[in-house]
C-alpha cells in the first residue's frame, strides 16, 4: 500500500470541495446564481434539487476542517462563491467575505494549506441575466471579483486557481445543455469557450498587478479513445480530444486554438478574438489537472462536431464512468511533455461516486480505496517519468451536491446524511489517513 513516503518531500495531499456543492446558498446573504434557476426548471436536475442547504458547511465548517486535519492532510482545495462574495455580481457582501476570512484562518490554525478556486460555477443571476459567459463584459466583472477576494485573502492562501473546469463551464453548459445555463447553442458555446479563457487571463493580469503569486487554472482532461480503426472514428476521437483536452491548454500555453475545433467554431467566435490571445496566454505558476475517466468516440452523421459516445467495457463508477487510472498517467506525462514542461502540476481532483450505504454506523467503500490508490500509483509513475507533480487532492471530502445529478451520487471520503447532516468517515477516509500518517 502506498504512503506519503512514496512521494517527494513537500508533496501536498488534500481533498477538494466547491462552495455551491457544500455550503448552503440560503445562508449568509449569498445572492442567487444560475444554478438556482437551472435547478428550479423541471427536467434539468434529478428531483430538481439545489444547493440551498447542501451539507450546511456554512455553519459546520469547523467540523469539516477537523475532518481534513484528522486524515493527516496537508491542504484543502475550496472555492469562494462569486454569488456569496458579490450577490449582485458587483457589490461586496461583507458577511460573505467574512465567512471566507474565517475559513482560511481556520485552515491555517489546523496547518492546512488553502488552495482557493475563484470560479466553481456560481454565476450571480444578475450577470447570468445579461448573458453570463456569452457576454464579454462578464470577463471584466470577474477580474473585479478576483481583485476583491485577493485583497482580502491573498496574504494567506497558498495558491489561487481562476476557473474550475472551463470545458464544463463552456461546452457542457452551452453546447450540451447539461449544466447551467442549459443552452444547446453552438454560437453561445463558441463565445463561452473564448470568454472563459479571457476571464482567466484578465483575472491573472489583475492579481499579478497586485503582486499576488501562485496563480493557476484547473482544467479537466478525459482520455479519448476511437471506437475503431476506421479513419472517421479516429478523426472523431481527435476532434473530441481537441474540444475537451486541447482547446484550453493550447490557448494558455501556445496562444492558439486547435485547428480541428476552429473548423466548427470559427464562424461563431466573437469578433477579433485573436486580439485576446496574449492576455489569455500569460505565464502561469502552476496547472491544476482534474481527471476521472476515459471516453470512446465514434463518427456520427449530422452537424459538426459529428462525435458520439460509445459505452466502454471497463468497470464503472456510480456515474457510469469507466475506471481507467492509466489515463491519469497519460495526461500528467503528456502535459509535461507537450505543454508545460517543468511547471508544477497538481492533481486538483480525482475520485469516484459510489452507492455507499451506512451499516451499523460505518461505511465500507473498498472500491473507492482501490480507485484512489490506483490513481495515486499512476501519479507516482508519472513523477518517475518526469512530470513535476506537486500534489493530489481527492474529490471530494464530503458527499455533496453533484450538480445535475443532485444528491444521489456520492463522491465523499465522508458520508453525509442529507436529513440529519451527520458526517461519518468511510473506510476510504481511514485508509487515506493511515497512508498519510507522518509517524511522528
Ligand atoms: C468536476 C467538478 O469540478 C466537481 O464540481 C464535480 O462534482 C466533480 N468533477 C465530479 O463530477
Amino acid at each position: 500500500m502506498l504512503s506519503r513516503f512514496d512521494f517527494p518531500e513537500g508533496f501536498v495531499f488534500g481533498a477538494a470541495t466547491a462552495a455551491y456543492q457544500i455550503e448552503g446558498s440560503a445562508f449568509g446573504g449569498c445572492g442567487p446564481c444560475h444554478w438556482d434557476s437551472f435547478a428550479a426548471t423541471p427536467g434539468n436536475v434529478v428531483r430538481a434539487e439545489d444547493g440551498a442547504r447542501a451539507c450546511d458547511h456554512y455553519h459546520r465548517w469547523p467540523e469539516d476542517l477537523d475532518l481534513l486535519k484528522r486524515a493527516n492532510m496537508d491542504g484543502y482545495r475550496f472555492s469562494t462563491s462569486w454569488a456569496r462574495v458579490m450577490p449582485d455580481g458587483r457589490t461586496v457582501n461583507p458577511e460573505g467575505m467574512a465567512f471566507y476570512d474565517r475559513l482560511v484562518d481556520g485552515m491555517l490554525e489546523r496547518g492546512l494549506k488553502p488552495f482557493q478556486t475563484l470560479y466553481h460555477w456560481e454565476m450571480p443571476s444578475a450577470l447570468a441575466d445579461q448573458g453570463g459567459w456569452t457576454n464579454r463584459d462578464t470577463c471584466l466583472r470577474f477580474a473585479d471579483f478576483a481583485q476583491a477576494v485577493t485583497e482580502r485573502l491573498g496574504d494567506r492562501v497558498a495558491a489561487i486557481a481562476t476557473i474550475n473546469e472551463p470545458w464544463c463551464v463552456a461546452w457542457l453548459s452551452h453546447f450540451m445543455g447539461v449544466h447551467a445555463p442549459g443552452l444547446r447553442d453552438i454560437r453561445a458555446a463558441a463565445r463561452a469557450m473564448h470568454h472563459i479563457l479571457l476571464a482567466h487571463g484578465l483575472a491573472v493580469e489583475r492579481m499579478r498587478g497586485m503582486g499576488q503569486g501562485n496563480l493557476g487554472i484547473v482544467l479537466n482532461f478525459d482520455h479519448a479513445n476511437a471506437a475503431s480503426d476506421d479513419p472517421r472514428d479516429v478523426a472523431a476521437a481527435d476532434r473530441w480530444d481537441g474540444i475537451f483536452n486541447r482547446w484550453f491548454i493550447e490557448a494558455i500555453t501556445k496562444r492558439s486554438y486547435p485547428a480541428a475545433v476552429l473548423e466548427g467554431l470559427a464562424p461563431h467566435m466573437p469578433a477579433k478574438w485573436q486580439d485576446d490571445m496574449a492576455v489569455i496566454g500569460q505565464k502561469l505558476d502552476w496547472l491544476g489537472v482534474n481527471y476521472y475517466t476515459r471516453h470512446i468516440q465514434k463518427h456520427v452523421e449530422g452537424p459538426w462536431p459529428n462525435i458520439g459516445d460509445v459505452a466502454g467495457d471497463l468497470p464503472k463508477t456510480q456515474m457510469g464512468w469507466e475506471i481507467y487510472p492509466d489515463g491519469l498517467h497519460h495526461f500528467l506525462t503528456r502535459l509535461a511533455r507537450d505543454y508545460v514542461g517543468d511547471l508544477p502540476i497538481y492533481v486538483t481532483e480525482n475520485g469516484m461516486a459510489n452507492a455507499d450505504e451506512l451499516a451499523g454506523g460505518a461505511v465500507t467503500d473498498t472500491v473507492r480505496e482501490d480507485y484512489l490508490f490506483a490513481h495515486l500509483a499512476a501519479t507516482k509513475r508519472a513523477i518517475s517519468d518526469g512530470a513535476n507533480v506537486k500534489g493530489f487532492f481527492y474529490w471530494s471530502l464530503l458527499d455533496n451536491y453533484e450538480w445535475a445529478e443532485g444528491y444521489e451520487k456520492r463522491f465523499g471520503l465522508v458520508h453525509v446524511d442529507f436529513d440529519s447532516l451527520a458526517r461519518v468517515p468511510k473506510s476510504s477516509y481511514h485508509a487515506l489517513a493511515r497512508a498519510l500518517a507522518r509517524n511522528d
